[in-house]
């Protein structure tokens, strides 16, 4: 069974009470049920991590080497500078699609760059929960390929 191995970096887990106007009103939680669902459909193992923490996340970054066929990684305001975290995908085989709910490149120009996306297999942003949405959709059709 494949798996997948969805990572949220610092914040996330404030989504729904956090600037509603730019993050929408759903929780992680709500993001994460809908995903379970999805993958329960197509036969795939899903896992969710979350942790405001640099260190932990590069961790399980690491943990995740040989374990799960793709990560879904939103660093948050780590993608913005994290060359540590950028190493850790870069490190590691298994294929990462970087996500965000907000579109990063319409935000102050701190936001538009991403240190992780030369290393991530692509980039998903701006279109709220469904970033996630369609980064599963893209990891079930490389699955099947
Ligand atoms: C974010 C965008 C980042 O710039 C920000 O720091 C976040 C969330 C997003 O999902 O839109 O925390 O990654």
């Amino acid at each position: 069974m494949a798996k997948v191995l969805v990572l949220n970096g610092p914040n996330l887990n404030m989504l729904g009470a956090r600037e509603p106007e730019i993050y929408g009103n759903r929780t992680l939680s709500d993001i994460h049920e809908r995903m379970k669902n999805r993958a329960k459909e197509a036969r795939i193992r899903i896992d969710f991590f979350q942790s405001n923490h640099e260190g932990i996340l590069i961790d399980a970054i690491q943990k995740a080497n040989h374990v799960y066929d793709f990560i879904i990684f939103n660093a948050a305001a780590f993608t913005h500078y994290s060359i540590a975290i950028r190493d850790a995908v870069a490190a590691i085989d298994v294929p990462v699609i970087e996500v965000h709910i907000s579109n990063i490149h319409q935000r102050e120009e701190f936001r538009h760059t991403s240190v992780i996306a030369p290393v991530a297999l692509g980039q998903i942003c701006g279109l709220g929960e469904e970033s996630y949405m369609a980064a599963l959709e893209a990891v079930i059709y490389k699955l099947k390929q």
